[in-house]
């Protein structure tokens, strides 16, 4: 089930991002920034995040049962583009289909508000070699790469799927 963010996650997401061994603290502490706005700012209209729950824990315990989430919003300033800010999922729940579901989830939103292109950024560390291989499988095709960008030797990738044109 895919549902969208509530107060009860929060803890649980910020551990589950630490947990990945992938995030910096400031780039966790953004994530946080993030989620803080979803929850405290109901009127605004940037970010929405979503989370999806462990399809094998039945009992309800807190927020525990959060496999992953993923942040998106409309581009400021275009006409039917969207990002994809943030995605994670919990390292013992991942290869299990989650990422690929939240994704999906996301482009069916998308579409459904007439949207068209969804922009994806990450890193091109080896480190997140998985992660992209992740974006390629789902249709994504790299598109741009600064390099340098986040810092020597650090070049940011961008992913984009055009969603009318499957
Ligand atoms: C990237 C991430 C979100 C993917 O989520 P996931 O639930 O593990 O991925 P899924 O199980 O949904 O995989 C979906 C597809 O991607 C493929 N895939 C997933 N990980 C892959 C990898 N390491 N190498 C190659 N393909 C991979 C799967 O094989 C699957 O393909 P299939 O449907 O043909 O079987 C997750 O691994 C994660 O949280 N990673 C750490 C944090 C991160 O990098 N977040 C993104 C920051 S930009």
């Amino acid at each position: 089930m895919i549902r969208p963010l509530t107060q009860g996650d929060r803890a649980t997401i910020l551990r589950l991002l630490r947990d990945t061994d992938m995030f910096t603290e400031a780039e966790i502490a953004v994530a946080e920034e993030q989620l803080d706005i979803v929850l405290n700012q109901p009127g605004q209209k940037d970010y929405d995040i979503v989370v999806i729950m462990d399809d094998d824990v039945v009992v309800h315990d807190g927020g525990g049962r959060v496999a992953g989430y993923l942040s998106w919003g409309p581009t400021p300033l275009t006409e039917g583009t969207y990002d994809m800010y943030w995605m994670a999922v919990a390292p013992d729940k991942q290869g299990r289909g989650y990422g690929k579901r939240l994704v999906g989830w996301l482009e069916e939103r998308v579409r459904s508000e007439k949207g068209r292109l969804v922009v994806i950024e990450t890193s091109s560390l080896p480190k997140y070699n998985p992660t992209r291989e992740f974006y390629l499988g789902l249709g994504y095709k790299e598109t741009a790469r600064i390099p340098d960008f986040y810092k020597p030797g650090d070049a940011r990738v961008i992913y984009i799927k055009y969603l009318n044109q499957e």
